[in-house]
């Protein structure tokens, strides 16, 4: 369910971004843009910038962006609904009920959501027959999961076949294409289908709704890799689920309950069947921000259960400080060497894990313990790494409240002055200022340009000038474009001249699901060029473009002609090199 394209550019219009983020910080005018202190991250001079014209906003600082609905969505911690119905509410604007999407986009994700619908029912009966699914059965048994496991959460088995799930999703009607795209078949060189997962116990990862968008596989014998997980899709997105989520938010709310984190699948369901339900695990990734952000809305607290091996320490230190930059709280539970959760409950029992949870040490403490018995703090080159790795992570507290109390505590116990202490926690922002400084002058170097960086330049002049989509859009195809989402902006351009609509920024990031990307044409933006400089800039990305498609062309055509000779098709051959030197002759 979905509220309508025109609806989501109604309200995006009659809410002025300047307004609408002036109630809630104040804004300074400065030239075209308006100017503030961040409030998404520490700072001391403004580098959040708002730009009325393209009703966007930006901050140079930290790197984030968008329109009024990212702005909300980040400030007040909302869902993208959530900010739409708060700002439908500001200007009393009536939204009607969600409908269906229309879009071929969206019939996208509805055929996802029923192959993987389907493939559950497929993999789970598989694991129940009293033949095919038996190894995977004993298997879990084995591990000490009996079959009532499969009542409560419905594990799935992948029989070694080549092609059972392809052919059971044929019977039922689903599409090539779409069994394609969801991943879980792929094709050989020879073109012919074969399953992705083959022999393995399948985890089902459920999104918020309960929906199955994804499975995650264990083999169950000494299969490389131990552990495989179905691609990224229009519907899963790894870095903003979590495994269980759908089941443990059942169980927390904001007064009391925690949620744990563990880091596997098994883990998650021992923990669970343990007696700790508000349990959820990372999908063998880091903890992202988005993360916190689906967290925040169940819950205040998070607990880290993670392996005392070296890998899971540094996981945690990772993970800590992406909680304290989204400002929830964190606590650690570090578990005995070379034991997990699953190990360890089975081993223990759940009440010592009880006691064990009891035992979690909040951020501070964790990281002063780690930091102390890898250093030593009555040496000075120990102090001075200790004080240095302790700063970095206390920068991205946000309360200078908080922040104050974690300067007193570690100036008592590195035993210095806590003046001197202020004083290197002030290099180091300086020290990051100037990183980032370097970094916005030459945006083209950030995470998500790093390839294909004229294709970004591109996207972002079309989006500035609207005249040079008239003049050029048609002469670019979606294939022209590389980069994934510099593909997708495309599209969406294509769409909106499909159905008459005015390009721009706005109806551009309304039609764009992920966060990121909007940052980062809005930090695009940002850069004043002139108009000749624009005109010289379109220019040259285009030409890029084209001659990128044509060497593409003229690769095909190489290999066309070495097939032709081979076949003997002289005809052809002469052809086909008619093109190519044509072809030659336009590259210039
Ligand atoms: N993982 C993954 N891909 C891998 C390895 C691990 O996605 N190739 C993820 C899985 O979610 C896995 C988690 O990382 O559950 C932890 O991995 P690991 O500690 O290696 O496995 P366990 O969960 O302990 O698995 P098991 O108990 O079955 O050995
Ligand atoms: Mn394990």
């Amino acid at each position: 369910m979905r509220y309508e394209e025109r609806m989501i550019d109604e309200v995006q219009s009659l809410n002025d971004i300047v307004e609408v983020i002036s109630s809630y910080i104040p804004l300074k005018r400065s030239g075209r843009t308006f100017k503030a202190l961040c409030p998404f991250h520490q700072e001391k001079t403004p580098s959040f910038n708002v730009h009325p014209e393209k009703q966007i906003y930006h901050c140079f600082g930290c790197g984030v962006g968008g329109n009024v609905f990212s702005f909300l969505m980040k400030y007040e911690n909302l869902t993208f609904p959530e900010a739409l119905r708060n700002l439908a509410g500001r200007v009393n604007f009536a939204l009607p009920e969600p409908t269906q999407r229309s879009t071929e986009e969206v019939s996208e994700s509805e055929g996802l959501y029923e192959a993987y619908r389907l493939a559950q029912e497929y993999y789970s009966n598989n694991l129940k027959h009293p033949e095919k699914g038996q190894a995977a059965r004993t298997y879990l048994k084995k591990r000490g999961f009996e079959e009532d496991i499969l009542q409560e959460f419905p594990l799935g088995w992948a029989t070694p076949e080549w092609r059972g799930l392809f052919e059971f999703l044929t019977r039922r009607g689903v599409k090539d294409t779409v069994i394609y795209r969801s991943g879980l078949a792929l094709r050989s060189r020879e073109g012919n289908p074969y399953d992705l997962f083959r022999g393995r116990i399948l985890f089902p990862i459920h999104n918020l709704q309960g929906k199955v968008i994804a499975f995650g596989g264990r083999g169950i014998g000494d299969e490389m890799p131990k552990y495989l997980n179905s691609s990224e899709s229009a519907i899963f997105r790894k870095r903003k689920e979590l495994f269980g989520l759908h089941l443990a938010k059942r169980f927390l709310s904001r007064e009391d309950s925690k949620i744990l984190i563990v880091e596997g699948y098994f883990d998650f369901l021992r923990v669970y069947r343990s007696g700790f339900p508000n349990v959820a695990a990372t999908l063998g990734t880091a903890l992202t921000e988005d993360h916190v952000r689906v967290l925040k809305r169940f819950t205040h607290e998070a607990v880290f259960i993670y392996d005392g091996d070296q890998a899971g320490q540094a996981a945690s230190l990772r993970g800590l400080e992406v909680f304290l930059e989204g400002e929830m709280s964190i606590k650690i539970v570090v578990l005995p060497q070379a034991k997990d959760p699953d190990s360890f409950i089975l081993d223990k029992g759940p009440e010592e894990f009880r006691k064990l949870l009891d035992t979690a040490q909040d951020f501070f403490d964790f990281k002063w313990n780690y930091l102390r018995h890898r250093y030593d703090p009555s040496d000075s080159a120990g102090l001075l790494k200790i004080s240095t790795e302790f700063i970095e992570t206390l920068s991205k507290i946000k309360s200078s409240l908080l922040l104050d109390r974690y300067m007193k505590k570690l100036a008592k116990l590195l035993g210095v002055g806590e003046a001197s202490l202020r004083n290197e926690l002030v290099i180091f922002q300086q020290k990051i200022r100037s990183r980032e400084r370097s970094i916005v002058s030459q945006v083209t170097s950030k995470p998500l340009g790093n390839e294909y960086p004229e294709e970004w330049t591109l996207i972002s002049l079309l989006l500035e000038e609207p005249s040079f989509w008239e003049k050029e859009g048609t002469s670019l195809s979606s294939e022209d474009f590389k980069h994934p989402r510099a593909r997708e902006v495309f599209q969406i351009l294509e769409r909106l001249t499909a159905s008459g609509k005015e390009i721009g920024y706005s109806q551009v990031f309304n039609r764009l699901e992920e966060e990121s990307v909007k940052s980062f044409i809005a930090a695009y933006s940002l850069t004043e060029l002139t108009q000749k400089d624009k005109e010289k800039a379109f220019s040259d990305c285009l030409r890029k473009l084209k001659q990128r498609r044509v060497e593409e062309r003229l690769e095909k055509l190489r290999q066309a002609i070495v097939d032709a000779e081979e076949g003997g098709e002289k005809g052809k051959v002469t052809e086909l090199l008619q093109e190519y030197r044509l072809l030659l002759t336009q590259k210039g």
